[in-house]
């Protein structure tokens, strides 16, 4: 899975150049950019050539210059800030739990660790065509819920808050939300089963327990992570990633040692509704 892009120049990029790679991006769901010394500041510019960025909705997050730019990190600043460390280690797409998630996720590590750093992925439109007939004819036409509330961070401010406090809290600003079990790609065609073991919690008047069995056999819930559909990438230093946020489910898989690693990243809405079912909603961003 994936394509390397080299000797990509994102200052001198045309307008042709950005779309025949956001081309490339919906065909082979990674590309890679390779070779990248780009700022903070032109890490933006180049997402908002790519769609509309979307700023993260948890503050902690945020790069302090750089509203768009979401930062993972264990690396103090000069200023004694650290970032939020071991992010999106578990199953999930960018933005499920949210109303309107987006097409298109940027990651441009800035610390990379010697070892192990690098990101799990599965094709949920491969996936859905690995189903059986029949399970295909059960999840077609249904509509998944989706939560943040099982991975939800607990941030500095809420120490010594009642659980229950901070548990109604994340029901108030992430209200489960629904997407179809499958959609349309926008730009391939292709169906893609939009279900992922982090945040889908249900299926609508479902009783049974499809939501485990779609993720026993998409690959989700393998922990060897040794099945030919899981795909590592690994992340060098000077490599910015864009994948397909559509398609694609992933997981961070970080160093077990305390070696510093840092992150950037910026998603971007593109020009598609995201699922054909969201074409008529309209194009606010999340709170
Ligand atoms: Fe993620």
């Amino acid at each position: 899975m994936g394509v390397t892009v080299e000797q990509f120049d994102a200052a001198g990029a045309t307008a042709e150049d950005i779309a025949s790679l956001k081309e490339l991006v919906y065909r082979e769901r990674i590309v890679v950019l390779k070779g990248q010394d780009i700022s903070a500041a032109e890490f933006v510019e180049l997402g908002r050539r790519f769609g509309k960025p979307e700023v993260y909705y948890e503050p902690m997050y945020r790069h302090p210059e750089h509203e768009e730019i979401f930062v993972s990190s264990n690396v103090a600043t000069a200023d004694g800030r650290v970032g939020v460390p071991r992010t999106g280690e578990f199953w999930h797409a960018d933005y499920q739990f949210m109303p309107r998630p987006f097409g298109l996720t940027m990651v441009y590590p800035q610390v990379v660790p010697a070892q192990e750093r690098g990101t799990y992925y599965i094709d949920m439109a491969k996936a859905y065509q690995r189903l059986s007939p029949e399970l295909r004819e059960k999840v077609d036409g249904t509509v998944a819920r989706h939560s943040a509330r099982r991975y939800f961070k607990i941030r500095p401010s809420d120490v010594y808050r009642p659980i229950q406090d901070v548990l109604e809290d994340i029901e108030r600003k992430t209200p489960p939300v629904s997407h179809p079990t499958v959609f349309e790609h926008p730009v391939t065609g292709e169906p893609v089963l939009y279900i992922s073991a982090a945040f889908t919690y249900a299926i609508e008047g479902r009783e049974d327990d499809l939501v485990t069995e779609l993720l026993t056999e998409s690959g989700q819930l393998d922990a060897s992570f040794e099945r030919e559909d899981i795909h590592l990438q690994f992340l060098h230093k000077g490599d910015l990633l864009i994948w397909d946020n559509r398609a694609l489910v992933h997981r961070a898989r970080h160093a077990d040692t305390s070696e510093p690693a840092a992150s950037y990243r910026i998603t971007v809405h593109d020009e598609h509704p995201f699922h054909p079912a969201l074409a008529e909603r309209p194009a606010t961003v999340a709170p």
